[in-house]
């Protein structure tokens, strides 16, 4: 079983055991501000294929190389002049940047899938510290079971691969909830390869011009981890219910009743005031209770489509597509 340690009570302790687990080339469990992410030291290859054992995903499917600063990023990517705006305005923080690997880069093959491109990310928050201290980027997609719901507490992390983790270290729920947001920039268009915790709109507000997305641009799926169906609960899942069956788990929001609810097993609402980042924050711990509750069906109430709601309304998209 894994051992936990709460990273308020015992800091130093937690970051100098990660750091021992990570340097026998071992992966952990760590708190990002997005999702707890499986990581492992990028340079070091059977670090990295102890991920994707652990995890059961495809290995075609790259990793974020997270960092702790801007130098240790320089070291591996190079950055054009509209990524660097980006990653000054918003890293630390839930922004991936896909970028091109520097030839003299350490991040192993492995992590980027043999793509020519690294995707990175400064997170913020205690897992920062982790890497500050072990001195190289971690690989780390999120700690759960690949084609599950992403995990927000050490708790979701110990159900699905606790008996396989040697450590996960517990922030508490992650602030954010939801994964980073995947930006590529391509000369000077700025491509949303996932929507994400960071909302498009900031980034088009900072740079004074749209944003990319993959449906309008009629791109082919360019983050290979954008499969359909993804971040699964093992109920069926039904979008934009105007009214609720007998024995359905219902998730709705803004705190507006929905017809039927009272026959629902149970009843949960994401955000009753109607805050997307409260909802977003909310969304996998929500998604895995109405799961436990053992209903067959898990019906979403509508969801405004605006800032957060688009990185939302993507996992919920996903989460009910026909099972691969
Ligand atoms: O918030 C997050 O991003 C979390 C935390 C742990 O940082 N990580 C996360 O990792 O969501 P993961 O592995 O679940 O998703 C990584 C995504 C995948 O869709 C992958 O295809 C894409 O990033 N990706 C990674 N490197 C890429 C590259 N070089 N080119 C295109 N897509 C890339
Ligand atoms: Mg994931």
């Amino acid at each position: 079983m894994a051992e936990i340690i709460d990273t308020d009570k015992e800091p130093d302790r937690a970051i100098e055991r990660a750091c021992a687990v990570l340097a026998e080339g071992e992966p952990v469990a760590i708190p990002t501000e997005t999702v707890y992410g499986l990581a492992a030291d990028a340079t070091n290859p059977d670090a990295i294929s102890r991920i994707y054992e652990m995890k059961g995903r495809p290995r075609f499917n790259p990793l974020i190389s997270h960092v702790s600063d801007t130098a240790m990023a320089e070291a591996h990517v190079t950055f054009d002049p509209l990524s660097r705006r980006l990653a000054e305005a918003f890293w630390p923080g839930p922004l991936t940047l896909i970028l091109p690997q520097r030839r003299d880069s350490t991040v192993h093959a492995l992590a980027s899938a043999g793509l020519d491109t690294l995707g990175i990310r400064m997170p913020d928050g205690f897992s920062r510290r982790v890497i500050a201290r072990f001195g190289r980027p971690l690989a780390a997609p999120s700690a759960n079971t690949s084609g599950k719901i992403s995990p927000t507490s050490a708790a979701h992390v110990e159900a699905d691969l606790g008996d396989k983790l040697k450590l996960i270290l517990d922030a508490g729920p992650a602030q954010i909830g939801l994964e980073s947001t995947i930006i590529k920039v391509d000369g000077d268009e700025i491509r949303l390869l996932r929507p994400g915790g960071l909302d498009a709109a900031a980034i088009e507000r900072l740079l004074d011009r749209p944003v990319i997305r993959l449906e309008s641009a009629g791109a082919t799926i360019e983050a290979p981890g954008m499969l359909a169906s993804h971040y699964a609960p093992g109920a069926a899942v039904r979008l934009d219910a105007a009214e609720v069956h007998a024995g359905e788990a219902l998730i709705r929001f803004g705190g507006g009743r929905i017809l039927g609810e009272e026959q629902a097993a149970i009843v949960l609402d994401l955000s009753p005031a109607g805050n997307l980042r409260e909802a977003a924050a909310n969304l996998f711990d929500y998604m895995k209770r109405a799961d436990a509750s053992g209903a067959q069906t898990i019906a979403f109430g509508p969801i405004p489509s605006e800032g957060l709601g688009e990185a939302i309304i993507d996992r919920l998209q996903r989460a009910a597509a026909p099972r691969a």
